[in-house]
């Protein structure tokens, strides 16, 4: 998402023509006559700004379904997906035991703006399973459960700031798009148009994974910082996977200086584990927010903390927050039917074994041709990288002009049925529907794609 930030407001990506290289492109005539009417309606012609393709080529894939690790877009062409929605759909396209749960709980009214025992029931597997939190409130989305997660934070400190790593994404809070100025430690400059400065201005941005700067904002800051957010394990700006050390050490810094630790586990709750980045990082984080696999591919999001620190929620305390379609039942039943399913024995050590072995025999491929390409993993969440770098923490350690190989990279797949998020910045999600032979084919479509992006015929 962020790449989608600086592309939008920079305007400066326009359309390329399709290269011939490799394999003949796909026909996408019906999905660029959708996307010339989407146009009309839409800015840019889209919803969310990182599917309009601006760091890839061609026009956006309409997609017209999705079954299993598959997709099919409006002219027909058949993908296998590790997009998976940009994540929530660990189980993959058109889940049948979500589908009937959905369906029957349809049935019976779409929404109500009352409580409905689906609330109660997801909320029961969740805390029953997660030992990170006590309390719980669903929302519509993870921007919502985050602005909600900082809200809750500041209220309960009683302080205003707010610290932030550069090259996290927490969705589209206007304190938190933002970015860091230079120097070790500073203040954020909002990377969107439309947000006061003075709201930038209470959010400090300092690298990943650098301790210095960390105890350098606490003296800097003394008893203002309310809460520092960090991604479980940062996933939108590449996969930049923390050193447990660092992880730990924050933890410990928020403790010493009474300042609330969120997780943002809206990409990695549910996702590396039931319990998320804070079981594999083993860290108790204060506030922890959720979204995607939370919803089995419906509206939700969600946040949750110790009894104490909810207790702080409206209508039990000062710190408001609401939505008329929050803890909708209809949202609630996929939710609940995904979540059933995670919590079969073996889920995600069969998942993220499948997830292993495909991104292994990749990376294998590509060290055996001296291919500067590296897979970064962890657990069944990927990214390619063009890089000769054994490991990668920070945003700044990523080489933006390597982004050029993953666009060819992007086309060649498409054109070899497999689908990947349009931005080289984005992960990829291995489901639990891929199977070994669907794992193989993409393989080969890797290998092929990375061939011609290493050879000169781009
Ligand atoms: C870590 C993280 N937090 C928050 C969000 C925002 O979630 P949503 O897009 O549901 O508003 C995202 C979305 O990609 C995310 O990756």
């Amino acid at each position: 998402m962020l790449d989608s930030i600086k592309k939008i407001f920079s305007g400066s990506e326009e359309d390329r023509p399709i290269s011939t290289t490799g394999k003949p492109d796909i026909v996408r005539a019906k999905s660029a006559e959708l996307y010339e009417k989407a146009k009309n309606y839409f800015p840019g012609g889209v919803n969310s700004p990182v599917r309009a393709f601006k760091s890839v080529y061609g026009t956006p894939l309409f997609i017209q379904k999705g079954d299993g690790c598959f997709v099919w877009d409006a002219d027909g062409n058949q993908f296998i997906d590790f997009c998976c929605s940009w994540g929530p759909l660990i189980l993959g396209h058109n889940n049948a035991k979500i589908r009937e749960k959905v369906t029957e709980v349809m049935q019976q009214g779409m929404s109500f703006g009352a409580p409905t025992a689906l609330e109660n029931d997801l909320a029961d597997l969740i805390l029953k399973n997660n030992k990170n939190i006590e309390k719980i409130r669903f929302t519509s989305s993870g921007t919502e459960a985050v602005m909600s997660a900082i809200r809750l934070a500041r209220g309960y400190t009683k302080r205003d700031k707010i610290l932030k790593f550069e090259g996290c994404y927490h969705g589209h809070v206007d304190a938190l798009l933002v970015k860091a100025g230079s120097g070790l430690v500073t203040f954020g400059e909002t990377s969107s148009a439309g947000i006061p400065k003075s709201f930038a201005d209470e959010t400090i941005v300092i690298s990943l994974n650098d301790t210095n700067a960390l105890t350098e904002a606490f003296e800097q800051f003394k008893d203002q910082i309310a809460a520092v957010i960090i991604e479980g394990v940062p996933a939108n700006n590449g996969l930049l996977i923390q050193d447990k050390e660092f992880v730990q050490f924050l933890r410990k810094i928020c403790t010493d200086n009474k300042t609330l630790l969120i997780f943002d586990e809206v990409i990695t709750g549910f996702r590396l584990g039931f319990e998320g980045a804070a079981k594999y990082y083993d860290v108790k984080a204060d506030i922890l927010t959720y979204g995607k696999v939370i919803g089995g591919g419906l509206p939700v999001g969600a946040y949750g903390a110790s009894k104490e620190i909810m207790s702080n929620i409206s209508p039990e305390g000062p710190v408001y927050q609401a939505g008329t379609l929050s803890g909708n039942p209809v949202a609630m039943a996929a939710g609940i039917a995904q979540l059933t399913e995670l919590l079969r024995s073996g889920f995600y050590k069969d998942l993220n074994k499948k997830a292993q072995e495909f991104v292994e025999s990749i990376q294998r491929f590509a060290a055996a041709r001296s291919y500067k390409f590296k897979v970064f993993s962890i657990g069944s969440i990927f990214w390619f990288a063009f890089t000769d770098k054994d490991s990668i923490k920070t945003s700044e350690e990523i080489d933006a002009s390597s982004m050029e190989k993953f666009k060819v990279m992007h086309r060649e797949l498409l054109n070899r049925g497999v689908y990947l998020g349009p931005s080289g910045y984005e992960v990829g999600f291995v489901s639990a529907a891929h199977t070994k032979i669907e794992l193989e084919k993409a393989k080969r479509a890797i290998f092929d794609s990375l061939d011609i992006v290493f050879s000169n015929r781009n």
